[in-house]
């Protein structure tokens, strides 16, 4: 008799496949970027980004109540100011874009999850993420920085903090800040392994934060390393990070798997705008199903062991998980 073993004695119907399902994805594992503008009546698509806006202020509100009335309990705030300078001193001034932003969504919906990313690169008129000195981006000094806009975010109100900075020592930095200014219960979303990618053209369009001249490779992660990824994370969880982002997240599967396996902190990937864009393009074109390829992009990255998933797909994905 010829033996073999039967799997599809499991897949035979859709109840019994749903029973023995091992990865589930639901509305509570969704973080939705917003960009936020300085200004009023704003509602500017992304050219490159469908579907994706910057909204000002006074437009916030609606935006804030369809996010909940959706299902989604948590944000991440992107702050696109009018003013730059050197040092992106609209970064951590008290009025700053992310700070007001921050305010007026929690007076809509306070129970909301506010997440703040923490970076200068859309406030520096350079567009690096640091402090520049004759063309190098240096370390030290911008750490007191990104620790005054960490404090000034959280005294805003928001309820976690998290720097996409990739300088080291950020992590440190920004924990003693918090905690000196009595802020020692908002946790820190660490983007602890973050590559230098090509897939966050997109995002720079819709925060205006290309560099204005070389790139992010001396701070942001060469692609081709794995080892250093868990290095970086090593780091962050030394320095207090409560949660470790892995971004971009879909050429780097791997990457959340070893950061899961290797530490007990809750990993977050982060599904770049790249990723967004490709998908949006090739399913305007018809070319793909665009839920049944988000849903099954999206379940991917929780196999690999993703915990929570920042996307711009949250709205329309909590829309599909209600269906
Ligand atoms: C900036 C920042 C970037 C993203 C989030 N924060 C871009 C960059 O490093 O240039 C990328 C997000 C995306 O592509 O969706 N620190
Ligand atoms: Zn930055």
């Amino acid at each position: 008799m010829l033996e073999f073993k039967r799997h599809r004695r499991l897949r035979s119907s859709k109840n019994l496949r749903s029973m023995v399902r091992e990865t589930v994805l639901k509305k509570e594992d969704l973080i939705y970027p917003i960009f936020v503008k300085e200004g009023e009546n704003i509602k500017n698509e992304v050219s490159s980004m469908p579907g994706v806006y910057q909204i000002s202020l006074d437009l916030l509100e609606e935006e804030i109540q369809t996010i909940t009335d959706l299902g989604i309990v948590s944000v991440i705030v992107f702050g696109v100011p009018k003013e730059k300078d050197e040092v992106g001193t609209s970064a951590y001034c008290e009025n700053g874009i992310v700070q007001q932003a921050i305010k007026k969504i929690k007076e809509v919906n306070n129970e909301l999850v506010v997440i703040a990313d923490t970076c200068l690169c859309q406030f520096t008129n350079h567009g690096h993420c640091g402090v520049i000195e004759e063309g190098i981006i240096l370390n030290d000094p911008t750490l007191e920085l990104l620790s005054k806009t960490a404090v000034s975010q959280a005294k805003a109100g928001a309820d976690v903090i998290a720097p996409s900075n990739m300088m080291d020592g950020f992590v440190a930095a920004i924990r003693v800040g918090l905690d000196e200014a009595g802020f020692s219960h908002i946790p820190i979303m660490s983007y602890a392994v973050k590559y230098s990618s090509s897939f966050y053209g997109p995002f720079r369009d819709a925060a205006h934060s290309a560099p204005s001249f070389g790139d992010r490779k001396t701070y942001q992660m060469d692609p081709a390393n794995r080892l250093e990824a868990l290095r970086e994370a090593k780091s962050d969880v030394l320095e207090g990070a409560d949660f470790l982002i892995v971004k971009p997240a879909l050429s780097y599967l791997d990457i959340i798997r070893e950061v899961k396996d290797n530490f007990t902190y809750p990993v977050v990937a982060y599904n770049v705008s790249g990723e967004y864009s490709m998908i949006k393009g090739a399913s305007l074109n018809g070319w793909i199903d665009e839920k049944a390829v988000v849903m099954e992009k999206l379940i991917s990255m929780k196999r690999a062991g993703a915990d929570l998933i920042i996307t711009y797909f949250a709205k329309d994905v909590a829309r599909w998980l209600s269906e």
